[in-house]
């Protein structure tokens, strides 16, 4: 019998218990709570540092206060601890990117952002959502974290939708799907301007409908968005943790757990080097996934006559090819 699928149709939770006990499935727990993701900086002198951050909260109006934490053992404690002032950058949905820059210790972060400076020399990201410019209003211990209460200075808003982060992963916000043709078709009907265009909304219902139904034949083959994700990548060849995280877009803690869950079931070792490469098994598993895939694509497209097909891929990627960079 298939736990996942077992599970999936049970009303008890998938995991539960005390956080000490097993702390990957508390953080997975928490990580059902989804957040947007913001770069946090500080600079004085020569000194910048900065670090993605999704434990960003708002806490009053007024007085205007924001609070966010910060790992003991991060090495740009002390800067923001010294200096007094920081600069949040809310990070809008095309950088995740940035957010990869910022959330691991790499060199010369700056050097490989646009960036301004801000009243306190703080730096302001460019293509961020929002910035925020606060003094640091107190520091309060919080276990393994310090959390740091700020006021807000100065804010700025820009155009833009969010990046998200939930379930170790990045997303997008998109309308809830049985929102989304609803409200288009309505504003269509009342003859009203909407926002979005019926077409447009359409194509984003359907990615989320189409995802929802695969998901089932994924649990099937006791597969998730994540252990998928890096079949997929290994299938291409051995690579190191760090070029998965980048590659399948996971963060560090999803990453971990699905690398342990694969290779507790086998599908997964890593040689020598510290590289990642599938086993057989999961050269097997990663293959029915594939054809799954397939089977699944041949299923759903039944009874759909060539020529509407024809079309459809051909303003899809029309769609696509006018994507560019500024959204
Ligand atoms: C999406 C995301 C959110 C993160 N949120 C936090 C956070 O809220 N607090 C924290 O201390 N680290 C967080 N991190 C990890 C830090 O960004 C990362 O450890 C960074 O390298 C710390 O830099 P430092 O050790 O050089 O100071 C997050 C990372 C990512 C990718």
């Amino acid at each position: 019998m298939n736990q996942a699928i077992d599970l999936m149709h049970s009303p008890g939770p998938v995991e539960e218990g005390k956080p000490a006990d097993d702390f990957r499935a508390f953080r997975r727990a928490l990580g059902q709570f989804a957040t947007g993701v913001t770069v946090i900086a500080t600079s004085a002198g020569d000194e910048i540092v900065g670090m993605a951050a999704n434990s960003f909260s708002t806490v009053s109006l007024e007085p205007p206060l924001v609070l966010w934490s910060i790992r003991k053992e991060s090495k740009s404690l002390p800067a923001f601890l010294n200096n007094g002032h920081f600069s949040i950058n809310v990070l809008g949905e095309n950088q995740m990117e940035i957010s990869g820059l910022f959330g691991r210790p790499q060199p010369d972060q700056f050097g490989q952002a646009k960036w301004n400076v801000g009243s306190h020399g703080d730096p302001l990201l460019e293509g961020a959502i929002a910035h925020f410019e606060c003094v640091t209003e107190s520091v309060i211990d919080g276990g393994d974290h310090h959390i740091l209460v700020g006021r807000v200075e100065r804010f700025a808003r820009f155009d833009g939708a969010p990046l998200l982060f939930a379930q170790g992963q990045y997303g997008v916000p998109v309308a809830h799907p049985d929102a989304i043709p609803a409200s288009a078709s309505a504003s269509v009907k009342d003859g009203q301007e909407s926002e979005e265009s019926l077409f447009l909304s359409l194509v984003k219902a359907t990615d989320q409908h189409m995802s929802a139904l695969f998901q089932e034949h994924r649990q099937e083959l006791g597969v998730t968005v994540a252990t998928g994700r890096i079949l997929n990548r290994l299938s291409q060849g051995p690579c190191a943790a760090d070029t998965l995280e980048l590659e399948t877009f996971l963060g560090e803690s999803a990453l971990e757990d699905a690398l342990t869950e694969l290779a507790q079931k086998g599908q997964v070792v890593q040689l020598p080097d510290g590289e990642w490469d599938l086993t057989d098994n999961g050269r097997e598993v990663r293959g029915a996934l594939r054809r799954s895939a397939e089977q699944f694509t041949i299923e759903q497209l039944r009874g759909i006559p060539a020529t509407d097909l024809a079309t459809a891929e051909r303003v899809l990627g029309t769609l696509l090819g006018r994507g560019g960079t500024d959204r």
